[in-house]
């Protein structure tokens, strides 16, 4: 078999790990939800559930990774001897394809909209921008050709491989996305009136609580960590066995946390500086947030012309080191498994993904009646992934770890053969054997509308 790459560094493991984990489900469906789930409270729970569910769930993909040092389908195959296991790799390659299908489409929309940003087309009253997203985004053609861009963008980093090509562009794309995050985040805070929006953030309300809430924060903990598609488990099988997986899940987390943080620092003291409610769901970034930053920057055109263009950059970056990761999956996959250069199998998911693409596309504007259940297929490959795979993934991975696997071969990638964290290991078990499926079953049946059925039935005996 040809040699695997390896990360170079631990700055390296860290920040590409952080690149897949950190993209539009940060900037863009984190402070929807915040938005909409009435601000703090959803805050502390999101924070919750990332560390009681999200920190657990990645060391146990990073163990089944490291391990084999393979593509997910062995690596999973590697943890058991029942062959069975090996599906949950299939499972995370599918749902990574399908993921990368629809993302490319709203990261294309990015792109259309970094263009028209710097040529000043999104200059216009509230009418005038929520018509030019309408006519864009059901154009036959135009966000086609952009998401098949965004794809072969992909394409091009995956295809160098893993030190040159993943590794170097999220060093680079990285640290470029925090400067312009903080830039904008500092730049909102200080407009008229935006203390009502750190506030929102800052200032919990409990009352806003419910079951649907505590659900929600766990379901966006997931996306937001790129949990369940086994994509955390392919970039572990190029982590070196020096590193400590724990610690740096750890880092990933609490840095995927910061930057959704930011991206609401961003957001929401501009959003209410100028009176406009930030709870518009997907159109928030593309017809809300133009709005809100030419008329929180009347006083001075240019500077909100430079906060638009920063802002769909910073769009750009966070999900082009987001689709990297998702395209790295089944790349690995066939380059090992089929013995292909990793050019060619690079080439398969490129193809792959930019058809599923153009037909979500479609399905949004030229071809209505493209519909699975009822939804356009742009949809359904949401929904299907978000409220099916992904909690499937995750719920078989800890399964796997916390009842099947050998525990020695568990405690020794935790502990790094038992060099560290050998305390922490106890909890870690704990967590993954009974915290863990536990409360993915329970967003399960919530988001699957068994839970309410259950309650019912409870209720009436
Ligand atoms: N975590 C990414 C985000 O927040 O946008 C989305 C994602 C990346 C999901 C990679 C799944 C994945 F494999």
């Amino acid at each position: 078999m040809t040699k695997r790459g390896y990360f170079g560094s631990r700055l390296g493991i860290v920040l590409a790990t952080a690149g897949s984990a950190v993209g539009l489900g940060n900037v863009w469906r984190f402070p929807f939800m915040v938005g909409h789930n009435g601000g703090a409270a959803f805050i502390l729970l999101y924070f919750g559930c990332v560390l009681l569910l999200g920190l657990p769930g990645m060391v146990s993909e990073f163990i089944v990774g490291r391990h084999a040092q393979a593509n997910a389908a062995r690596a999973y195959g590697a943890m058991h001897r029942g062959r069975g296991w090996k599906l949950i790799g299939y499972l995370g390659i599918l749902t990574s394809t399908i993921i990368l299908g629809f993302y490319a489409v709203v990261a294309g929309w990015c792109l259309q909209y970094l263009a028209a940003s710097l040529l000043g087309h999104l200059n216009g009253d509230s009418h005038y921008v929520e018509h030019y997203f309408q006519e864009f985004s059901t154009h036959p053609l135009k966000p086609c050709l952009w998401a098949v861009g965004f794809i072969l963008i992909t394409h091009l980093v995956v295809a160098r491989g893993i030190r040159r090509g993943i590794e170097r562009a999220s060093k680079v794309l990285m640290p470029l996305l925090l400067v312009l995050l903080v830039v904008i985040a500092v730049a909102s805070c200080l407009l008229p009136g935006a203390e009502k929006g750190v506030e929102f953030l800052l200032k919990p309300d409990f009352s806003k609580l419910s079951r649907g809430v505590f659900l929600d924060a766990l379901g966006q903990a997931f996306f937001s960590l790129s949990l369940g598609t086994a994509c955390l488990c392919t970039y572990a099988s190029y982590f070196s066995r020096r590193v400590s997986l724990a610690r740096s899940a750890l880092q990933i987390c609490l840095l995927d946390s910061a930057i959704a943080i930011l991206a609401g620092l961003m957001i929401f003291p501009a959003a209410f500086s100028v009176g406009i409610q930030p709870d518009s769901g997907p159109s928030l970034v593309f017809i809300t947030l133009p709005n809100v930053f030419r008329e929180a920057f009347t006083a001075i055109p240019a500077v909100g012309y430079v906060v638009a263009v920063m802002f769909y950059l910073l769009l750009v970056f966070a999900a082009l080191t987001s689709t990297i990761s998702m395209h790295e999956i089944g790349t690995a996959y066939f380059h090992e498994e089929n013995h292909l250069e990793r050019r060619s199998a690079a080439w398969i998911m490129t193809v792959a993904c930019s058809l599923l693409a153009v037909a979500c596309s479609l399905s949004v504007g030229g071809w209505a009646g493209l519909q699975v259940m009822g939804r356009s297929l742009m949809e359904f490959c949401d929904f299907v992934t978000a409220q099916v795979m992904l909690p499937v993934g995750a719920f078989l991975t800890s399964l796997l770890l916390g009842w099947f696997a050998d525990r020695q071969v568990v405690y020794n990638e935790f502990t790094n053969n038992g060099s560290m964290h050998s305390t922490l290991f106890r909890v870690y078990m704990v967590s993954v054997r009974y915290v863990v499926p536990t409360c993915i079953l329970l967003i399960f049946l919530n988001q699957s509308g068994l839970l309410n059925v259950l309650t019912a039935l409870f209720a009436s005996h």
